[in-house]
């Protein structure tokens, strides 16, 4: 008789989105007048850049001819996508990545999930608390966790770095050594950043106990401040300890065409086992590539047309992050991100939980957020706004909160 994956009893509810969907969806029924606004989850709502549709028009043309058709990619995406993210990520910024250490993917959700494929179930992770739910929920799933405690939410046998206002959000090397280390910078949910000296003790550390750290970079192009890395492999010994995953669906407005990327350098190993080489096998074996056409729209995003006119909408969204900080910071709410990232993380007043505040927004202004204790315990009495919305939206969710007068 077949058995399932008994690990993934060990999750913890629905998944974050799906009970915010379901509470949404019966406000909305019980009140059809009202419009709601959504500052909900981190999906973008900017049409693809003109030179990324000009490149997909292209493509799918060349789909429709015998001598230009292609049919699989390469197994690590074609060599025009990884030369030109090699050149422009990399390259540009005086780091060394060389184009057959990137690996094309079809986003950064998979790939942060895939990865824990190539290490052993014994390993010990350390996630942020709070964090982006698909770190510690592909670990429970592949078994490397304990079974979550009612009480605090946390899973047994997980180390959590608490990211608070103490710390400035920034997770602190923890008494217990792990040995997969996920971080997220600029950070989702709390749009905060760490200084890339900071970064440094992290790789420092990583490279003293033999850690690997998976570094989530999905945001990068967000980053306005001096200071910060745009890529973990600006700090020194990087390439021996770390992987970086890039997305394209935060800087180019991908969340539906999908694409992404992942850096294994070569000079990462296990003892003399290459994890490049480990990741390598792993895709050619269970995944058959992104689109052709995707990865020429992706090629587009680093002309020069492409690149002016993806920033241009960067900076539409950081617009509406301005007016989300400062329009709830005048109304006297505590704060935090939204400087070099597009989320918002703000206290909830008072002593209000998370999904309290949740529930207030929905049913007396029609906005959605999201609750901060969504992302793990640390994150309750918070909650996250985005500034993926329309202009106009957002400034009437934050006129919207500020009429609230709750503070
Ligand atoms: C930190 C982080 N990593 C990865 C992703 C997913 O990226 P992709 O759309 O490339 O799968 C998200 C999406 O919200 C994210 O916030």
């Amino acid at each position: 008789m077949f058995r399932i994956n008994e690990n993934y009893l060990k999750l913890q509810g629905n998944y974050l989105f799906s009970s915010i969907a379901k509470k949404v969806s019966a406000y909305s029924a019980a009140n059809p007048e009202k419009e709601i606004l959504r500052l909900g989850i981190g999906d973008v709502t900017q049409p693809l850049a003109p030179a990324v549709i000009d490149a997909l028009h292209k493509s799918v043309d060349e789909m429709a001819s015998a001598d230009t058709f292609r049919g699989y990619s390469p197994d690590q995406g074609y060599a025009f996508l990884r030369e030109a993210i090699a050149a422009q990520d990399y390259h540009s910024r005086g780091v060394q990545i060389s184009p057959d250490e990137i690996f094309v993917s079809d986003g950064a959700k998979s790939d942060s999930g895939n990865i824990g494929d190539i290490f052993a179930q014994q390993n010990k992770v350390a996630v942020c608390d709070p964090v982006y739910p698909v770190y510690l929920d592909t670990n429970v799933m592949a078994g490397r966790t304990g079974s979550a405690d009612p009480a605090s939410g946390r899973y047994e046998g997980v180390i959590y770095l608490p990211c608070t206002e103490e710390n400035a959000f920034v997770p602190q090397l923890p008494d217990e050594v792990p040995d997969l280390i996920y971080l997220c910078c600029p950070n989702n949910p709390t749009g905060t950043t760490m200084p890339k000296a900071e970064l440094q003790r992290w790789v420092d550390y990583a490279l003293e106990h033999g850690c690997v750290i998976l570094y989530d970079a999905a945001y990068e192009a967000y980053i306005r401040e001096d200071g910060i890395a745009h890529t973990i492999y600006e700090c020194r010994g990087a390439e021996r300890c770390a992987i970086e995953l890039r997305s394209f669906s935060k800087n180019a407005g991908f969340t539906g065409t999908r694409l992404g990327f992942t850096v294994v350098p070569k000079a990462l190993m296990s003892g003399d086992v290459s994890v490049h080489d480990l990741w390598a096998r792993r895709q050619s074996t269970k995944f058959n590539g992104a689109p052709y056409i995707v990865q020429r729209a992706g090629e587009a995003v680093y002309s020069e047309a492409g690149r002016r006119q993806t920033k241009e909408q960067v900076d539409y969204y950081m617009r509406n992050a301005s007016c989300i900080l400062e329009g709830l910071r005048d109304a006297g709410y505590t704060v935090y991100g939204g400087v070099n990232a597009p989320y918002i993380w703000l206290k909830t007043p008072g002593s209000m939980t998370s999904w309290e505040f949740f529930d207030l927004l929905l049913e007396k202004a029609a906005v959605v957020g999201t609750p901060g204790s969504g992302f793990g315990p640390a994150g309750e009495h918070f909650f996250r706004l985005t500034a993926f919305g329309t202009y106009e939206n957002t400034q009437a969710a934050v006129d919207r909160i500020r009429h609230l007068q709750i503070l």
